[in-house]
């Protein structure tokens, strides 16, 4: 198959020809790679199972993964899901946004789509693009990330065409993601009361406890073990994930004691980087700096944490460096995503450690 690669150029009347092919794309059942803000959706219709399998032939992914589900506005998930108070009082906060609600789904939606589960994920995106091939294709869109199974999420098109040319109909460049890492995915509590959240994302726990009197983390978000062991609420949780073919090394310890173990562990190593704030760079020798930003700059970490990544592969480094971030508030969406790059292991080191 050819992939068309189409750049979406902010003049109105070029954009929306594209949007238009794009969305016939949609509704004869093929598959567009589109931006939004979290990263780069593989986008078929949610209404035709055709394209569901489509989606997971494409990215290689396992048939037990559910896919979210993205519509124009909030009120559009009445048509395939089962809708609620508490739903409608997230969505009037988070809408459009980087927040995916999981409700019970509708017969409408293929049970391909939801990996047979009962509930579907329901995304609201706010980037035009996202929204506009919604809008115009007048289906609502089944898009999980567009990368092949397994790796980092693409934040930008050329990371789209990297894992995807010759797999889809088209690719849509609609420039970097201004989040960079998957929205923050929950599910709502029987009695109503609060929600779980079971993939941590740019809406954080205190951002939702603004209108959830009850806010859980599931257990599967912060230990890394569980991941592997436990059944995942989420099952997308429990596959090694966002991992590039370099060693991921994570650290847990004070900056000092990181730096020291850097120095040591890379004595032997011809290819290596190190994920380091702009401010830190002196600290070390040798190896790639994997700029992450201002120090204790959690959004700009994030930003730019698939794409760093995606880097070490791309300059064939042999292992990467990185200081495990705090388990929680802005960093908890990176720290869940950099403990499975790393294939759950940390290795923890105190001050005794020189
Ligand atoms: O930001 C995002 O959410 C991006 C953009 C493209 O919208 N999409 C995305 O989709 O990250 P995906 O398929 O890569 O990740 C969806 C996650 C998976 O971990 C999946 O297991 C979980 O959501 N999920 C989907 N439907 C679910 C359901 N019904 N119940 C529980 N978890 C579900
Ligand atoms: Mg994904």
């Amino acid at each position: 198959m050819k992939t068309e690669f189409l750049k979406i150029t902010g003049h109105a009347a070029d954009d929306e020809a594209i949007l238009a092919r794009a969305a016939e794309v949609i509704k004869r059942g093929g598959l567009v790679a589109v931006p939004t803000e979290t990263v780069y959706g593989l986008a078929g219709s949610a209404l035709l199972a055709e394209s569901a399998e489509k989606i997971y032939a494409a990215k290689g992914r396992p048939a037990d993964n559910p896919l979210i589900v993205h519509i124009a506005k909030p009120e559009d998930a009445e048509t395939i899901a089962y809708t609620n108070e508490l739903y409608y009082a997230l969505a009037k906060r988070f809408m459009p946004g980087p927040l995916t609600i999981i409700l019970p789904k509708k017969d409408i939606i293929p049970s391909t789509v939801t990996a047979g589960m009962n509930t579907v994920g329901i995304r609201c995106p706010s980037n035009p693009v996202a929204h506009a091939l919604i809008e115009v294709s007048g289906h609502p869109i089944a898009a999980p990330s567009a990368n092949r199974s397994g790796i980092p999420s693409p934040t930008n098109a050329v990371h789209v065409l990297e894992d995807m040319d010759g797999r889809i109909d088209m690719i849509l460049d609609g420039g970097d993601c201004e989040i960079g890492l998957e929205s923050t995915v929950i599910k709502l509590d029987e009695d109503g009361s609060g929600c779980t959240i079971l993939r941590p994302g740019a809406v954080t726990a205190d951002m939702l406890s603004q209108v959830c009197a009850k806010v859980t983390i599931s257990r599967a978000v912060i230990e890394p073990s569980l991941a592997n062991d436990i059944k995942p609420e989420s099952p997308g949780m429990k596959y090694k994930h966002y991992a590039p073919k370099a060693e991921v090394v994570l650290i847990d310890a004070p900056e000092d004691v990181f730096v020291n173990f850097v120095r040591r562990d890379s004595a032997s190593i011809r290819r290596y980087g190190i994920f380091v704030s702009n401010e830190n760079t002196g600290y070390f020798t040798g190896g790639v700096m994997l700029l992450t930003g201002p120090r204790n700059d959690a959004k700009e970490a994030s930003r730019r944490l698939f794409s760093l990544l995606r880097r070490a592969d791309e300059m064939e480094l042999e292992k990467v460096y990185a200081l495990l971030p705090p388990a929680s508030g802005e960093y908890l969406a990176y720290y869940n995503r950099i403990v499975r790059a790393a294939g759950c292991r940390i290795i923890k080191l105190g001050n005794n450690y020189n």
